[in-house]
């Protein structure tokens, strides 16, 4: 019997596999550093096509079956600059700094809780350069997915896990005091009739709750988009693109220094 992480890791590729609507817009950020850190790496969805453009990516993720297929995904190619580890992104600690820190596709959601999510900011600062940038994009919570507490999506596709078509109906449970997704994955492979379930949470978070976060942990937000065009921010894109900066102690307060003005 697979678990959870095992389940989720071994479709993962057929279900996002295709996803490339991010990866210039990470990988035009990459190519000005010498390295980066790449949180909730996964399986290399965004760090193998970056490495590949030449850039060093270290990256952390708190899934061994995640990682797992990242390396062996790595060891199919020539060598590639990817450094990685096991490590949960709210006690991450790698005696190291980078220029340019990246969370692709709602990594930062998986701190199901506030004082999760300022530990991890708090640990993602340590880990920057003075100045350096995070770059991160999170889902928008939209009215209908905030106007019901049972939300369904269905779809069926055929995949390259072996010949097989896989079917994943997926289930969203909301919880609006805890602002929490849950969401429910059910696989069916071939023809048979078993459901394997994969589960996972999202605390989202809202525009201006998030801008305080990253103040609060010393960040000055530089930039929101509402996407990876790096178009302006609107709530009917279902997309925000943080870009924060760093802002060293002692060199004043992370909100004087925002260049985002409220409307
Ligand atoms: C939606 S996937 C994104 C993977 C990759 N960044 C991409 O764009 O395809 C989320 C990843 O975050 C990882 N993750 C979840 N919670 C984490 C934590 N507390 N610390 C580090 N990684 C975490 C998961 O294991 C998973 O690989």
């Amino acid at each position: 019997m697979k678990d959870t992480l095992e389940i989720l890791a071994a479709y993962y590729d057929d279900e996002y596999g295709l996803k490339s609507d991010d990866i210039d817009f990470y990988l035009r950020h990459a190519v000005n550093v010498d390295r980066l850190l790449e949180i909730g790496i996964g399986t290399g969805r965004i760090a193998i096509p970056l490495a590949q453009q030449g850039v060093t990516v270290y990256g952390i993720d708190s899934s061994i079956p995640m990682l797992r297929r990242l390396l062996e995904k790595c060891s199919r190619q020539a060598p590639l600059s990817v450094h990685c580890c096991c490590a949960d992104m709210r006690t991450v600690c790698l005696n190291m700094t980078f220029p340019l820190i990246m969370m692709p596709f709602r990594v930062f959601l998986h701190n199901l809780s506030q004082s999760d999510q300022i530990q991890t900011l708090k640990r993602l600062y340590q880990h920057l350069e003075d100045d350096g940038i995070l770059l991160f994009d999170v889902v928008v919570p939209l009215y209908p997915l905030l106007s019901g507490s049972v939300w369904q999506d269905e779809f069926s596709e055929t995949r390259a896990e072996g010949n097989e078509k896989v079917t994943i109906q997926t289930k969203i449970n909301h919880d609006p005091v805890k602002q929490h997704f849950y969401i429910q994955n059910d696989y069916k492979v071939g023809n048979e009739n078993q459901t394997i379930t994969g589960n996972y949470s999202y605390r989202y978070v809202f525009r201006y709750e998030m801008e305080a976060l990253l103040k609060l942990c010393g960040f000055c937000v530089e930039q929101i988009y509402g996407g990876f065009d790096a178009r302006p921010y609107d709530y009917h894109s279902g997309l925000m693109v943080f870009k924060a900066r760093k802002v060293s102690q002692g060199s004043g307060d992370a909100t004087a220094t925002s260049p985002i003005r409220e409307p």
